[in-house]
């Protein structure tokens, strides 16, 4: 019997010590988890993602989930995460679970690592988790390598996959084209697949964004229910697959888009994807975008601490047609409006093929001189004179067939051989795969501010996706063009930001073609849509806010719609990083002395529309008015902004109830952004009132006049 004993004590002990072997791995935020099991096989197992588990021993209970990251050739039906083919043949890969690790990377960001490896073939891959806790952001990536002789061939690499079993699935993506960018599109999800991809290469999101809101049991809203909201920091062609299967569980696959880049992987060699960063908020979409917001601030947006510039830029006011007196009157133009910066856009460089349209001289970046005889020290210095800051437009990955670059190097250009060659914009692609092409692009920026030291801000524009798809550098690994390129043009910002650390950029691609946190960690913002109509803007801005905080979202007012009043226009850009496309002879003295005084208060509101927390009120999907608001982290002040788009005849208007400041206290409302000599109409303006009644009761900020818009101040007293 004592033999029994000790025999099943002896068994007992085994199969606890495999139970411990088999621990649960868990990432977590401050409201967040995600939790891995090894299962009795030894595979990695998604057991548990949602609100944050805070009872240890109730993970026990947890149903086993769904592999980790699942591979092709085995006993799963769906989209695999990888995929890929031994040099003996064999197109399969099993990974079981080899050891984890977690470590703290800085105070409240830990970090994960899990390797699996594949019995059979020496193939390792390695799951990496970023839980930035405070911001409740998890960024995570993946790492392949293997040890067989001969290259395996990778054709699935995803970056990430999710698992969620759920009543139901609702995908809002963001989705237009070039001037109609990041437009919300709500969808439910059923059985199969659904996919936002892109293949344009460069110009990557013209027509779609690199985010997404999945909303959990019902459709996405803005303070209440779960939901998962995600991007993918790659400057390039991206995928994301939302597959529902046969059970009703949906898979989640983020990463690069695989579609005609298969990569040969040598020996040895690692394969690391781009990082895809989530947030997993109970409380909406508006909880998801502040956790996104805060992340970009502290961790990852170049510069997300520091504040931003307000800037006149000459594109809109001039197009090609400029000179050196029209530019100093420019800079005149933004002297008297107070902002800080002027910027000097496309059309001042090439002499062969002179810039004077964008059919001719990219890629040749020097002065026109019959423009600018004195070049673009003369226009430093005038800046200077008038104590404010300089910046330049460049577009250095491209060329035009017409320019003295292409005549030279027609080896660097992307092109097919034997086709003719299709345009877009006129223009092709300069191969970044190619390291020659790398220093040449990088020379565009050293070259200009090594010869002008005072230039203080670069635009750096990218108007075509990659056409005629081919390298004479990669010879026969043409497949790795999409992805050698992406790697080429980071190895490029790299080296600017390591030589120039405190040089403000803002990213910008025929509009908002490229918006992504991989490239925002070289740029300090970027430029959502050249749709400036203000109209569209509150939609396109809406978008975009999703997931990029204010001080990343250029917003300038032009003249685009000048059936809107200047004060609508203003007050629209205001919401994001405030700027001018326009000749102030393009005003008169009231709008002009309106501008000065919203450029005055933008610059007070500063902590709370860059450095505060966004409330979305409104939305502009849901009728006619819509309003957001912006609070400082202390809730000592906010701003709110309310507009009138088309209102119904006569139709009712409901208060705007303010979210996210303090119930108790005591807040005085102030109408400001007031055209010169209209007196407010705000019964509430001047008065106090609790951020209780605010929250609860509300303001009576909208009005059935089409067209119209109201900014409220709100100063705790
Ligand atoms: C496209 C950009 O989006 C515009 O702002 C402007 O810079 C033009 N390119 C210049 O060609």
């Amino acid at each position: 019997m004592r033999k029994v004993i000790l025999l099943w004590m002896c068994l007992l002990g085994m199969s606890l010590l495999r139970a411990a072997d088999r621990p649960f791995i868990r990432i977590e935020t401050k409201t967040a988890s995600l939790i891995y099991r090894v299962v009795a096989d030894g595979r990695l197992y998604q057991c548990y993602l949602g609100k944050k588990l805070t009872h240890e021993a109730d993970l026990v209970h947890l149903p086993a989930g769904t592999e980790a990251y699942l591979t092709h050739g085995m006993k799963d039906y769906f989209e695999p995460a990888i995929r890929v083919l031994h040099n003996d043949g064999n197109p399969s890969l099993a990974l079981k679970y080899k050891s984890h690790e977690q470590k703290a990377l800085a105070p409240d960001v830990n970090e994960t690592v899990i390797t699996l490896e594949d019995e059979q073939y020496p193939v390792t891959v390695k799951l990496h988790y970023t839980a930035y806790v405070a911001e409740n952001v998890i960024r995570t990536y993946a790492e392949i390598c293997h040890a067989e002789k001969k290259p395996v061939t990778l054709y699935n690499y995803a970056s990430a996959m999710l698992h969620l079993d759920r009543a139901a699935y609702y995908l809002t993506e963001f989705s237009g084209d070039w001037a109609s960018e990041a437009h919300a599109q709500e969808q439910p999800l059923a059985f199969g697949k659904k996919v936002l991809d892109t293949k344009l290469g460069t110009r990557a999101s013209m027509f779609c964004s690199p985010f997404f809101v999945l909303s959990l049991d019902g459709p996405a809203s803005e303070n209440a229910g779960d939901v998962l909201v995600g991007t993918l920091g790659w400057t390039g062609n991206f995928r994301f697959t939302f597959e529902v299967d046969n059970e009703q569980k949906l898979r989640l696959l983020a990463g690069i888009n695989p579609y005609a880049s298969e990569y040969e992987l040598k020996q040895g060699e690692v394969f690391r994807t781009p990082d895809f960063y989530f947030t997993y908020s109970t409380d909406g979409m508006g909880q998801a975008s502040r956790n996104f917001h805060d992340w970009a601030r502290n961790h990852q947006l170049k510069d997300g601490g520091k504040t931003r510039m307000t800037l006149l830029n000459n594109w809109e006011a001039t197009y090609f047609n400029f000179d050196e007196q029209k530019l100093v009157t420019l800079m005149d133009d933004a002297v008297r409006l107070g902002v800080d910066m002027f910027l000097l856009d496309d059309g001042w460089f090439a002499n062969k093929y002179p810039r004077s349209s964008d059919k001719q001289g990219l890629g040749d970046w020097q002065e026109t001189t019959s423009k600018l005889p004195h070049g673009i020290g003369f226009l430093t210095d005038e800046a200077k004179k008038r104590g404010i800051k300089f910046g330049i437009w460049i577009e250095p990955e491209m060329v035009n067939p017409k320019s003295e670059l292409y005549e030279r190097h027609k080896d660097w250009v992307i092109h097919l051989p034997n086709r003719d060659e299709y345009y877009f914009r006129n223009q092709l692609v300069l191969d970044l795969s190619n390291p020659e092409v790398q220093d040449y692009v990088f020379g565009v920026v050293d070259g200009l501010l090594t010869k002008y030291p005072d230039i203080a801000f670069f635009k750096w524009d990218c108007n075509s996706p990659i056409t005629n798809i081919y390298s004479v550098y990669l010879k026969d690994r043409q497949s790795h063009l999409y992805i050698d390129y992406v790697r080429g043009l980071y190895r490029v910002l790299n080296r600017i930001q390591a030589k120039y650390p405190d040089l403000p950029m803002m990213l910008c691609s025929g509009g908002g073609g490229r918006s992504d946190y991989e490239a925002l960690r070289y740029f300090t913002e970027f430029w959502p849509s050249d749709n400036t109509d203000p109209i569209e803007r509150l939609f396109i801005q809406w978008g975009f806010s999703q997931v990029f905080p204010a001080k990343a979202l250029c917003a300038h007012v032009t003249t685009w719609n000048s059936g809107t009043s200047v004060k609508f226009r203003t007050d629209v850009a205001m919401m994001g990083k405030l700027g001018f496309d326009i000749k102030l002879s393009d005003l008169n003295e009231k709008e002009t002395e309106f501008c000065q005084g919203a450029v005055q208060n933008y610059n007070r509101l500063k902590p709370a529309i860059l450095e505060g927390d966004l409330y979305r009120l409104v939305s502009p999907y849901a009728g006619n008015h819509t309003s957001s608001m912006y609070v400082t982290k202390d809730k000592s002040r906010a701003v709110v902004f309310a507009f009138d788009i088309y209102p119904r005849y006569a139709e009712k208007t409901q208060p705007v109830r303010l979210q996210g400041i303090e119930a108790d206290k005591m807040y005085r409302v102030r109408e400001i952004n007031l055209m010169p000599g209209v007196q407010t109409s705000l019964p509430a303006d001047g008065k106090v009132f609790s951020g209780e009644y605010l929250m609860t009761v509300g303001l009576p900020l909208f009005s059935t006049r089409k067209l119209s818009s109201r900014v409220v101040e709100v100063v705790a007293e």
